[in-house]
């Protein structure tokens, strides 16, 4: 956790009203002596400096004069203070924006006269009334004997005694701030500070605004720097980004972003996906269905793997045995054999390809004993034949091709979807049509057609 600082030093503030533009007889911005810029109030020279911010003479109501304080980030608030250099007014709202000032509310009010200035009830003295933390109203700031006078908040004063804000969602919210606005909105008269009716003009004149807080870092960085654009940023770990450390970097999300506490570094975790993936999403299912300790799921698996940790080998691959899970070559191609197997897809661990009956071989390349080449893509081994006077008769070419090869004059018709199998087509070459003569039966008017793929050769099995 950062340090406690004052967030206000040295940054820019905006007063509504300032004494000066243009010159009075008191008042002159030009001249050093006589200027009283807003910068005054958060300048490094602290109390010690005499010089005050000092609003313009205000001669009737309205009388309210707004100073604003951008922050340049998210801080957690634990005090906020201003040192009035005439009397204190009577009446003032603190402000915070958690926007960057899009957006206002009240942190506390200050007045003698709550119900009448703020319809409220004057805050207790012993803690708030609710339950959690709230604006209340507060009295206002005693004038002091030099004339002046001092509002002080302390952040928690707003809150219920016992809210921790490790533990407290409420309490964190409370105390975070972007900005911080004070609103000035009733003068306070040396002596009758009761009187509403303000006759005399009267200017609002502070110094030394201290806002007095920590840099919000939600419990993942221990201080803030300045980036290379200026911005007050938190110096983030725990594998967390962002201005606020708010969300964990891109590939850890195994593991919803949380605030850190006393007691645990809540870091975000990066996904599990075996050096295969550089990108992963979270998913909230899988994280409640592992007992909330995993819900990454990573995106583009390189190197042919797959699943939810690039833990599978993907279509057509296989588990290499001597490769670790996270090699680059942990998967191999299947690589089946375009006739030989029924399919491209092998089994994951051990990269046996489907093989057609009587092949065999991981990727099915070979005849397997007993079997031997044929000639059809569909049935690539077929069983030696057996001599003996039952020879099964080739079923390539159908029996009846021979009564075609018989044109009585001129050409023929024959249905090549009839007549040729399926995976076959009808072969053309220079001699076609007709039959050459004397040619060997069969005589191979039907071919295998040229799919699925130009079949390698088969070896012949051991
Ligand atoms: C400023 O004064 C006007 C007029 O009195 C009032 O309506 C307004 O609410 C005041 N602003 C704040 C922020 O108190
Ligand atoms: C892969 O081969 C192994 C070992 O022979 C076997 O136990 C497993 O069932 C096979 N997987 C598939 C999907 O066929």
């Amino acid at each position: 956790v950062p340090g406690l600082v004052n967030a206000a030093l040295g940054r820019e503030v905006l007063a509504s009203s300032t004494c000066g533009r243009p010159a009075t007889r008191v008042c002159d911005a030009s001249d050093p002596r006589r200027a009283h810029p807003a910068g005054l109030l958060t300048s490094a020279g602290g109390p010690a400096s005499p010089l005050c911010w000092r609003s313009d003479s205000l001669p009737r109501a309205p009388l309210n004069v707004t100073l604003t304080v951008p922050l340049g980030k998210a801080f957690e608030l634990v005090f906020v203070s201003l040192r009035f250099c005439s009397a204190p007014p009577a009446s003032a709202a603190l402000l915070k924006s958690q926007d960057h000032g899009r957006s206002w509310v009240p942190l506390a009010f200050f007045s003698s006269h709550c119900g009448l200035d703020y319809g409220r009830a004057p805050a207790p003295t012993d803690g708030t009334a609710g339950p959690g933390p709230e604006a209340l109203c507060f009295p206002a700031p005693q004038a002091q004997p030099d004339g002046g006078g001092l509002l002080a908040f302390s952040v928690q004063d707003g809150s219920p005694p016992g809210l921790d804000l490790d533990s407290s969602p409420v309490l964190q919210d409370w105390v975070t701030a972007t900005d911080i606005r004070i609103v000035l909105t009733r003068p306070g008269l040396p002596g009758d500070a009761r009187n509403s009716e303000v006759t005399v003009p009267y200017s609002y004149a502070a110094m030394d605004l201290q806002v007095g807080g920590r840099c919000k870092c939600n419990g993942h960085a221990s201080r803030c720097l300045l980036d290379s654009q200026g911005h007050l940023v938190c110096d983030c770990r725990h594998s967390t980004e962002g201005p606020d450390c708010g969300r964990c970097k891109p590939f850890y999300c195994d593991r919803p972003w949380q605030r850190a506490t006393a007691r645990e570094s809540h870091a975000c975790l990066a996904c599990s996906c075996n050096g295969h993936a550089r990108r992963c999403r979270f998913n909230m299912e899988l994280y409640r269905l592992s007992g909330r300790r995993s819900g990454g799921v990573c995106l583009n698996c390189r190197h042919n793997t797959a699943g939810r940790h690039c833990h599978y080998c993907r279509e057509g691959f296989y588990r290499d045995p001597g490769r670790a899970l996270n090699d680059r070559r942990a998967c191999r191609a299947c690589d089946c054999h375009p006739v030989g197997a029924a399919g491209k897809t092998c089994n994951q661990t051990t990269g046996q390809c489907p093989c057609k009956d009587g092949v065999t071989g991981l990727t099915c390349n070979r005849c397997a004993p007993g079997f031997q080449q044929s000639r059809s893509p569909v049935a690539p081994c077929v069983k030696i034949p057996v001599p003996g006077p039952t020879e099964e008769s080739s079923p390539v070419v159908p029996e009846d091709c021979d009564s075609h090869c018989k044109p009585a004059h001129g050409s023929y018709r024959i249905s090549l979807k009839k007549f040729c199998r399926k995976d076959y087509g009808r072969h053309l070459s220079s001699s076609s049509p007709g039959c050459p003569a004397g040619a060997p039966w069969p005589w191979p008017l039907c071919r295998a057609a040229a799919r699925p793929a130009v079949p390698r050769e088969l070896k012949q099995g051991p």
